[in-house]
């Protein structure tokens, strides 16, 4: 799977949410393994592990048959691992929708208790996935429900950078980040919520940051830039809160 073959991808997918429930071929399972052997993190220093459940080893909170497998992501909680736990798991939610499967996040649900922790590591956030029974990709930009530019961006001509940026998935389709800054250094920042709000979200809004952030990279992978992500906090604009710099450099 080549970033141009992720990038791509970004203009249609979708979160399926019906599946065929058969299992997926071990062909297939093995693929999705050997790819997200080698994801890219955000921060290499931070531990994480994953692990895939199928439907009958699956047991959630809430009683539910989904989907007919589920990939979990467990990591240390440092700083910067939920935009972490974003950045990597949309790689996969990528890979699987170019590779004619259907996933969808789920933030909503837990495995049960004794899936809880897996090496030391924490539960963090899960990817249901299978064989779609829905329509597994958009046919047009205009089916995807996302804020307009001016409400994600202050940047001058970030028009084509940022568009497959603005498709990004985000709990609740939220889309909490703004991008201000100039082209070659973008400051990521998110939008503060009300103390109800953040309870509620918080998490979430931290790993869509970093959903947005695989966007970004992979957006200036395929203009031939690379970024370099760092976390020195720069000025944002009132209502919202620092969370990375992006420093685009030629490859
Ligand atoms: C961190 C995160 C958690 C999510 N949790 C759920 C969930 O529990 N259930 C669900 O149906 N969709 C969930 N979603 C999917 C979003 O609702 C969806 O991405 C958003 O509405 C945009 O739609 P699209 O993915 O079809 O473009 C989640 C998405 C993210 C990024």
């Amino acid at each position: 799977m080549t970033n141009k073959e992720l990038y791509d991808t970004i203009f249609v997918r979708k979160s399926v949410r019906k599946y065929d429930m058969t299992p997926l071929t071990d062909e297939i399972i093995y693929g999705i393994k050997e790819y997200a052997s080698k994801l890219k993190p955000l921060d290499g220093s931070i531990r994480y592990s994953l692990s895939f459940l199928g439907e009958k080893d699956a047991r959630f909170v809430i009683p539910t048959k989904l989907a007919p497998h589920y990939l979990c992501l467990y990591s240390e909680k440092k700083d910067g691992y939920l935009m972490n736990a974003g950045f990597l798991l949309q790689q996969v939610d990528l890979y699987m929708s170019a590779t004619g499967l259907g996933s969808c996040w789920l933030g909503f649900f837990k495995p049960k208790k004794e899936q809880d922790a897996k090496d030391g590591l924490d539960f963090i956030i899960m990817l249901a996935f299978g064989k779609p029974a829905e329509q597994l990709h958009r046919k047009s930009i205009s089916e995807f429900s996302r804020k307009s530019f001016k409400d994600i961006t202050s940047i001058e001509g970030a028009e084509k950078l940022l568009e497959p940026v603005r498709l990004a998935p985000s709990a609740t389709n939220s889309q909490p980040w703004f991008f201000s800054g100039a082209l070659n250094e973008i400051t990521v920042s998110r939008k503060k919520l009300s103390m109800l709000k953040a309870s509620l979200l918080g998490r979430f809004n931290q790993m869509d940051i970093g959903i947005a952030l695989c966007h970004l990279w992979l957006s200036l992978d395929n203009e031939g830039k690379a970024a370099v992500f760092e976390d020195n906090n720069s000025d944002v604009p009132e209502g919202y809160e620092f969370m990375a710099k992006v420093k685009v450099k030629d490859k």
